[in-house]
């Protein structure tokens, strides 16, 4: 469903441009400044409440990085409420006073009652947005009130808020993730996360994904291509990749959902091949086996009793050993179907790797070097192990 207004990121003066005074903010925020689109946040809520209609019935929801006025997971709860369409209970948004967008107030907010102007650049605020409340169809009507501080989450104030909370829901600034994961994992919250696909590889991270504490959210729709989405960033953001799309500047960049709430996706089994017809029929496994290993064979770890398989779609259904995927593997990871047995290392310690011996010249640095074996050590290996067949 289309938002019911035009995005409101630039639709006011003001919104997006940046006072002079304020470019030591920007300059630190800059990588922390990417909005999150309507489609995106809707795309993923409908596989929540697809597997369980109630996910979201009776909950508290927080939203703490959220300016309502910028943020359109705002937008988005606004309206489930007003239609009381999902059973949601309250929306809590609060918004950060350093923000890089926030530190242009907008007409409308200049005009609120509870604007002040010299709260403003330093004081965070709060919506709340009820279901017995009267509540106006836009996100500029909601009332606000000033925080005591800025709106760091990390704030005793908004600490209390998460603690109220049954879910939290945002897209937090990348460069905290882990400190944000924390700080929702120590209060045992429910939560639905954007974090840069990087993540997954973190030391805090990993071992939350690998005892199935956390997973990856259903990362289909909306603006999804691969495993990259489309974000709004600031309207004077410098970078080659942003592109205009109806007023808004859009960038691509790495983006997954990160949970610990159900969906149906991760219950779903891949289909797979044997290890002998992805050897004969799977062109892409082929190619790669030949072109950059240099032989059509699962290759063996010399570090760790398992084989490399360097493509999600090539794990063979009937080998029953410990398997290298790549960590795009975890958007296709069914835990009925596999286990994750470890990351990245073999069992000294290092990055696993395998040797090939040079039968013929290979497509690559090594083809120059007079030498017999290559040793090659794939990018970032999830070890996993099939749990039952399909
Ligand atoms: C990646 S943006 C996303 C904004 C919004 N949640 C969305 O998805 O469109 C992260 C937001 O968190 C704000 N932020 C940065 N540091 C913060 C902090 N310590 N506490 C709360 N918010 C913070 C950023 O300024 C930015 O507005």
């Amino acid at each position: 469903m289309e938002p019911t207004e035009a995005p409101l990121f630039y639709a006011e003066k003001g919104v997006g441009f940046m006072a002079n005074s304020q470019l030591h903010v920007a300059k630190t925020a800059k990588n922390d400044e990417f909005y999150t689109q309507y489609e995106d946040i809707e795309a993923e809520m409908n596989a929540y409440v697809e597997y369980n209609k109630d996910v979201f019935r009776g909950k508290t929801i927080l939203c703490p990085c959220d300016d309502p006025n910028r943020s359109a997971f705002t937008e988005y709860f606004l309206e489930k409420i007003r239609r009381n369409t999902l059973g949601i209970r309250k929306i809590i948004c609060t918004s950060y006073a350093k923000s890089y967008l926030t530190q242009n107030p907008t007409e409308t907010e200049k005009a609120s009652s509870s604007f002040d102007a010299e709260k403003h650049y330093t004081h965070g605020r709060i919506f709340v947005i009820d279901e017995s409340m009267d509540l106006p169809k836009n996100v500029r009507e909601l009332p606000w009130e000033y925080l005591k501080g800025d709106g760091d989450f990390r704030s005793e104030e908004v600490t209390k808020l998460r603690d109220e909370a049954d879910i939290i829901i945002t897209n937090p600034p990348f460069s905290l993730f882990r400190e944000f994961l924390a700080w929702i994992i120590d209060a045992e919250k429910q939560f639905i996360i954007i974090g840069n696909q990087n993540a997954i590889t973190y030391k805090e991270v990993f071992p939350l994904i690998k005892n199935n504490h956390i997973w990856l959210g259903s990362n289909t729709g909306g603006s999804r291509k691969g495993n990259s989405m489309l974000f709004i960033v600031p309207l004077n953001y410098e970078n080659q990749y942003v592109e205009e799309k109806n007023g808004k500047h859009l960038m691509q960049t790495s983006g997954k959902w990160f949970t610990n709430i159900d969906h149906g996706k991760r219950h779903e089994p891949l289909q797979l091949m044997t290890m002998a017809d992805n050897l004969k029929y799977n062109k892409k496994l082929r190619k790669k086996l030949e072109k950059d290993y240099g032989k059509i064979e699962y290759p063996h770890y010399d570090n760790y009793d398992a084989i490399e398989v360097p493509m999600t779609e090539a794990i063979p259904s009937d080998y029953d050993g410990v398997m290298g995927v790549p960590i795009t593997f975890l958007d296709k990871y069914c835990p009925e179907q596999f286990e994750i047995v470890a990351f990245r290392k073999g069992d000294d310690g290092k990055d696993l790797v395998f040797t090939r011996e040079r039968e013929k010249e290979f497509n690559n640095a090594f083809a120059s070097m007079d030498c017999k074996k290559k040793r090659v050590q794939p990018y970032f290996r999830i070890l996993v192990r099939q749990v039952s067949r399909v």
